[in-house]
């Protein structure tokens, strides 16, 4: 049989264990859609203008969200200049594998980083933008991230999974 005293002690007990969670269950919660949300963002591109370019942090990386025009986007042939003029062996997905590199010819969005050592790729936003060059060296990219051949890298730049979800909103999505 239970003594008051025990009974008491386990009543309290409980009570504490209660408590407690109901304390915890917010501050998880508060950790759990910083957690999700990390693997989206939201990229607003109204008033991007030709040759535009916003640079995000997404997953730990820059990703460059460049806006081209009609003309830059009818340069993007298949060139024997290149060294992947149609991508066949860079890393995009499904939907970006064609000249342009993206969903809609007038933005691209890509990595920041060169696909030889992963240098981040310098470049000058202006009308005139023509693509991206590595400083440590000196390897070229188009303005649809496609490499130039003979330089040290090999793979255009890789491009993120993305969907638009707006028609100017671009949602960065995890695979
Ligand atoms: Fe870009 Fe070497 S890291 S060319």
């Amino acid at each position: 049989m239970i003594d008051r005293r025990t009974l008491l002690a386990k009543i309290v007990g409980g009570f504490s264990i209660i408590a407690l969670a109901g304390f915890s269950v917010p501050f998880i919660r508060s950790w759990v859609p910083a957690f999700k949300n990390e693997t989206i963002l939201d990229v607003d591109v109204s008033g991007m203008v030709a040759g535009d370019i916003k640079v995000v942090r997404w997953l730990g990386r820059n990703v460059l969200v460049v806006r081209r025009d009609r003309t830059q986007v009818e340069q993007l042939i298949v060139s024997d200049a290149l060294n992947d003029p149609a991508s066949l062996l860079s890393h995009q997905p499904d939907y970006a594998a064609n000249t342009f590199r993206s969903r809609k010819p007038e933005h691209l969005l890509v990595y920041a980083n060169c696909t030889h050592l992963g240098c981040e790729v310098d470049f000058t936003a202006e009308a005139s933008l023509t693509g991206f060059r590595c400083p440590c060296h000196q390897s070229e990219y188009d303005i649809a991230g496609r490499v130039q051949k003979g330089a040290a890298a090999k793979l255009n730049l890789e491009v993120p999974e993305y969907e638009y979800i707006g028609r100017t909103m671009i949602r960065l999505r995890k695979g």
